[in-house]
Order: C-alpha cells, then structure tokens, then sequence
C-alpha cells in the first residue's frame, strides 16, 4: 500500500485507506480486552460537524471568545467532574488536556510551582511518565518501592521522606495503577509524607477516579481526600473518541493566568491552541450520560469484572482485582493467546480491562481460547 504524501497531492480515492483503517479497527473491538479504553461509542453524529475548526484557546472561565465559543462546554465538563471528585466547583480550576500525561504534567507543574525544592514521589507502579515528568521539571525523582497488589508502600514514603526531611513534597498518588489497577491509599500517603513538611498531592486518577467514584465501598480518592489536584482521563471511561483527559486544581493554587493581549484572554493552561473537539466530545459523553448514567456504566463494568474473575478462576489462572477497579489480573497465557485477544502483560502477570465494551460473551471465548 503507497501512504506516500506526493509532491502533487492526490485525490479524495485516498479515503479509501482511511476507511481500511477504520475497518480493520472496527474488527478488532470484539477481541481487545487489554487495554482500558471504551470502544463501546458512537460519535458519527459529529460527521456533519467537521467543516470548521474547533480550537479553544485560554482559561475556560476567560478564554477567548472564538466563533465557537467553547467556553460553556468547558467549564460544565470541568464543574461535573470536580463535583465527582470531592472539589467545591466554584473554587476548582480545570481545563481540557490532550491526555492524563498532561493533566499528571499540569497538577505536578503546580506543585513545583508551590515547593521549589521538593523532590518528586511516586509509586514504582505509576505510569511511566511521571518519572519522565519529574526530569522535564528538573525535580528530582524518588521511586518508591510498591506493596505485592501495586499501591504505593507508605513505610518506604516515609523512610525516603525522612531522609530528604524539611523539603518538602510533591506526590502522585494513583488512583488505578496502569498494571495492576492498584489504588494509592491517600489516607496512608498523608500520613507517610509528614516528615517531608509542606506537600502538594496531585493524584493521577486518569483510569480510575471515576470507577472509584462510583465503586460500592468508594475509597478516598479526591479533593475530599486532601487531593491537591487532580487526573482523570477522558478516553478511558467516558469514552471520547480521541486521546484527551482533564485537569482539575484547587482554585486558590494556580498562579495569576497570562494575560495575552493578542487573544484577549488569560490562559494559565500549558499549552495555546487546544482541541475543542475534545471539549465537545467530553461534554456530549457527558451530557448524553449525567451522574446516574455514568454510575450504571461503572456498575456494569464492575460486574463484568467480577464475572471475568469467576470465570477465570474455574481456568485455573488465579485471577485477582482491587475491589473498586475494572483491571482483572491473572498468569500470563501463551503469547498467541495475548496476542489474539490484545492482553496488556507484565513479567508473568496479564490483564484484561472490564471496560463498557467487554461483554460475558468476550469473557467466555476468552476463557475457552484459555482452554
Ligand atoms: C494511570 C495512568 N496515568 C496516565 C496515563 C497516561 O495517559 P495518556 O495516555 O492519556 O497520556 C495512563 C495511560 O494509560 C495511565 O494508565
């Protein structure tokens, strides 16, 4: 196949390859179990839509004013999700990012701000680029040894705070770790961190702060925990169909915002132009779904969850999860059978994602391909 870019240009036939591609996507939804994004969308209504350019630009409350006006859709996404996440809305920053590694980059970016000085702490389980985030802010970075179901050990934050004492401290918790689906205790991690002295607690909820939110026994996880600021994904769970996550802050925590003259707007978000489709996609998914309907996702999927570790189970791979989390993890099954049903793996562990997409159905092909 020629994805060659020409010095000529071709013509509209080249959406034939696109649609190749969308077909041979489309083919794998009933096989991917691995990985926690929600393939169980339709976002097709928006076809019409895309004869313009949805671009946002600043703060949600301030931004500039574009044709589109985006600046409602922004701030209801943002106020939803601060409510769910145990903030007073009124008094929460937060804007559209292109993803959790930039909503992790925004609440860790302020909690430099806050403590110069501070080295940064996280689990050995966080997602990878929380490290690479510790080296682009020039802080240093302290992995910290995880307990055998992946949440962070507070006996090791403790011992590395106190050998940095008086620093202070700038840490992520997890709240869904990418393996393990393990949830940081925040109660424990406060605690663990005193000997540091001031801290800021940015948790990365990109995975599961929603399903936390709604879980039957929800562990602390928010503002309301003493979160400082706050991940959450916004292809995971809510389903958006591109990569995009939102950021939320403690109000009074973000600095003075630019003031950018040429735009009319004050902008504290990292980045200029953002997407307003992701603004858009965000607040119909949300819209379409409202509290009660977000909650009965998380119900679904928690019992799918529950049934793929039954089922699992009369397979002989010894399946385990976290009570409140979609991730249900097992021993590692030949590569052809990773393969075929797209398992995520570590060492000799694997998982597959209960996400709104996996059906009982999947579960028992699955479970037969396991043999
Ligand atoms: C816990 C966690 N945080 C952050 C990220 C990064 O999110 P993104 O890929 O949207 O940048 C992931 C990705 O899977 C994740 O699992």
């Amino acid at each position: 196949m020629d994805f060659a870019v020409s010095e000529t240009g071709s013509g509209s036939e080249d959406l034939t390859l696109l649609y190749d591609q969308y077909n041979g996507l489309r083919r794998r939804h009933a096989g991917f179990l691995g990985y926690p994004v929600n393939l169980a969308i339709d976002y097709r209504a928006f076809g019409e839509l895309l004869d313009t350019l949805w671009i946002t630009v600043g703060d949600p409350s301030t931004g500039y004013q574009p044709r589109l006006g985006l600046q409602p859709f922004e701030r209801e996404v943002v106020r939803f999700l601060a409510k769910l996440s145990g903030a007073r809305p009124d008094h929460t920053y937060g804007y559209v990012t292109s993803g959790g590694t930039e909503a992790n980059l925004y609440g860790i970016h302020l909690g430099r701000q806050r403590l110069p000085e501070a080295p940064l702490y996280f689990g050995a389980t966080a997602h990878y680029t929380v490290e690479r985030t510790a080296l682009l802010l020039r802080m240093e970075p302290v992995r910290i040894p995880c307990r055998r179901d992946g949440s962070i050990d507070p006996v090791a934050l403790r011992a590395a705070c106190v050998r940095r004492r008086g620093r202070g401290a700038v840490v992520v918790a997890t709240v869904g770790t990418t393996v393990h689906g393990a949830i940081d205790s925040l109660p424990e991690v406060l605690d663990a961190i005193g000997p540091a002295g001031r801290h800021h607690l940015h948790v990365d909820a990109a995975l599961g702060g929603l399903v936390a939110a709604f879980a039957p026994s929800p562990p602390p996880w928010g503002f309301d925990a003493g979160a400082d600021s706050v991940a959450i994904s916004g292809h995971k769970l809510i389903g958006a169909p591109v990569p995009c996550g939102v950021v939320l802050a403690r109000e009074e925590l973000v600095g003075s915002p630019a003031e950018v003259d040429y735009l009319s707007a004050a902008d504290s978000t990292l980045s200029c132009s953002r997407s307003g489709l992701s603004v858009a996609f965000l607040w119909y998914a949300l819209r379409q779904l409202g509290r009660s309907g977000l909650a009965a996702r998380v119900h679904r999927c928690l019992e799918t969850a529950d049934y793929a570790v039954r089922a699992l189970s009369r397979t002989g791979h010894r399946p385990w999860r976290h009570p409140a989390s979609l991730t249900v993890l097992f021993e590692r099954p030949p590569a052809s059978v990773c393969r075929r049903w797209r398992l995520a793996t570590s060492g000799n562990l694997a998982h597959l994602v209960a996400m709104p997409h996996v059906t009982r159905d999947m579960i028992d092909r699955f479970c037969r391909d396991l043999g």
